[in-house]
């Protein structure tokens, strides 16, 4: 097939090479040229594991193209929307310009028979009111709602081995566009994996309630950590205890610093204030409660290095390893690490971040923060040394060594990712939320 995606971002960029691998000749058009330049050389824009190769080998077969006119995507017959829906500056509504824009600027290439797909994350109802668009001004064109799920640092591969297909689709039709989905993901389609074919609405809400469901989860360990601080008891292994009931699962319960990125924060308040103007507000209530758990983490986080740092942070040196919001992942969105990072500078602390992917994002979003390249040249001389991120090469450190660098040896572990046995035996204050000092 020829495929179009509008939208060369983060889901945009990855789903575009995945669908070539898919089988399907592909144009990506954004309206970024610096980013189009990037894409149309074979240089991902991001860091994700996978998809460089990915990329490179996809735009080298010919089948892959990108560009900022939106005429190439003329005789495609399925068009991805895969643009960003921020949140609105200034309230928790998600901001559908891009959405609109997209959707508009397909019109003057739109055939009769072709197929719209919607992969943003969008509040319930835009999917009904974008079908009522294209179907008055592009008569003969269908629209479908399939949301995408992927998660960063593994996109390529929740992309191309998703564990479900939603496809929501017009009460009309919905059979065509239903066989025009599973042409596009014909290989995955014939893996027999789950499918769920329903209606705009429903599909929309798939991935705002799997995002509140998995935020839930992390701030229901978080609340937990908070109670075993007050008690003494050990929220890693009361995670593992109750994780053990497969009704409950281990996944998502590790406690630490909480989420951040691009996507649970800002679908969590955009879920919210739809509710709200749906008069169904009430129904989502608990949902700040999980947002408040989560931002109490991070000025926990910043109490606990000023204890340790024995109740001051004035002039004390602090190394931050990580300022990703999450390992293998360049994207510094809503990042827990660095909000600690910069809280830990306001208030007097001598604040050096390192990160594997990290740094650059992290430089133009916060200049006023020291950075290094290492985090043995992070930790240099340091009163404390905080792991806000799990990147492997934190987590395979070696404390011993590690401990020769360091002016006072004090780690606190923001991810629950450190052995504490051998941080403790190697002569480390270790402290972590939610578990007893040590
Ligand atoms: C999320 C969803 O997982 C994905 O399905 C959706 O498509 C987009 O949003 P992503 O934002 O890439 O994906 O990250 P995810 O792996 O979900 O982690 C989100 C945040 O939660 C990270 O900051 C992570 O550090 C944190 N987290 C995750 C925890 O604090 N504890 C956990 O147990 C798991």
């Amino acid at each position: 097939m020829r495929i179009s995606v509008v939208g060369c971002g983060y889901l945009g960029a990855v789903h575009a090479a995945s669908l070539v691998e898919l089988g399907h000749e592909v144009v990506g058009v954004d309206v970024d040229a610096r980013k189009i330049a990037d894409l149309r050389a074979g240089r991902a824009p991001f860091y994700e594991p996978e998809f460089a190769e990915l990329l490179t080998h996809s735009v080298a077969s010919g089948r892959l193209t990108f560009t900022t006119d939106i005429a190439a995507a003329r005789d495609c017959t399925v068009h991805f929307i895969c643009v960003g829906t921020p949140q609105k500056h200034g309230e928790y509504a998600a901001d559908l310009r891009f959405v609109q824009d997209a959707a508009e600027s397909l019109l003057g290439v739109l055939e009769p028979g072709d197929v719209v797909v919607g992969k943003s994350t969008v509040p319930v109802g835009t999917a009904a009111g974008l079908a009522a668009m294209v179907s008055e001004k592009a008569p003969g064109v269908r629209l479908a709602w399939n949301p995408e799920f992927l998660r960063e640092g593994f996109a390529v591969r929740d992309t191309l081995h998703p564990d479900r297909l939603v496809y929501g689709v017009p009460d009309a039709d919905g059979g065509v566009v239903e066989e025009t989905l599973d042409e596009v993901y014909a290989p995955i389609v014939a893996r027999g994996i789950p499918k769920v074919v329903t209606d705009y609405a429903t599909a929309e809400m798939v991935k705002t309630a799997a995002n509140s469901f998995l935020a839930t989860k992390i701030s229901f360990i978080n609340a937990m950590a908070e109670l075993c601080e007050a008690t003494g008891a050990d929220v890693k292994q009361l995670a593992d205890a109750i994780g053990y009931d497969d009704r409950i699962g281990r996944k998502f319960l590790n406690a630490g610093l909480g989420f951040g990125g691009g996507c649970l924060p800002k679908d969590i308040r955009a879920f919210m204030a739809r509710a709200g103007e749906l008069g169904a507000d009430q129904a989502l209530t608990f949902l700040r409660e999980v947002d408040n758990i989560n931002m109490r983490r991070r000025i926990r986080m910043v109490e606990l290095a000023r204890e340790v740092c024995d109740g001051s942070l004035l002039g004390k040196r602090v190394a931050v390893l990580g300022a990703a919001f999450k390992p293998d992942s360049d994207d510094i969105r809503d990042s827990p690490a660095l909000n600690v990072a910069a809280q830990l500078q306001l208030q007097g602390a001598v604040v050096r971040v390192t990160d594997p992917a990290a740094i650059e994002n992290s430089r133009r979003q916060w200049p006023q923060l020291d950075y290094a390249d290492s985090a043995e040249e992070a930790a240099e001389r340091a009163d404390a040394v905080l792991v806000l991120t799990e990147w492997k090469q934190y987590r395979a450190l070696d404390p011993v060594a590690f401990g020769q660098v360091v002016a006072q040896k004090r780690v606190l572990d923001g991810r629950n990712a450190l052995s504490r046995k051998a941080w403790t035996e190697a002569g480390w204050t270790y402290r972590a939320l939610g578990r007893r000092a040590s």
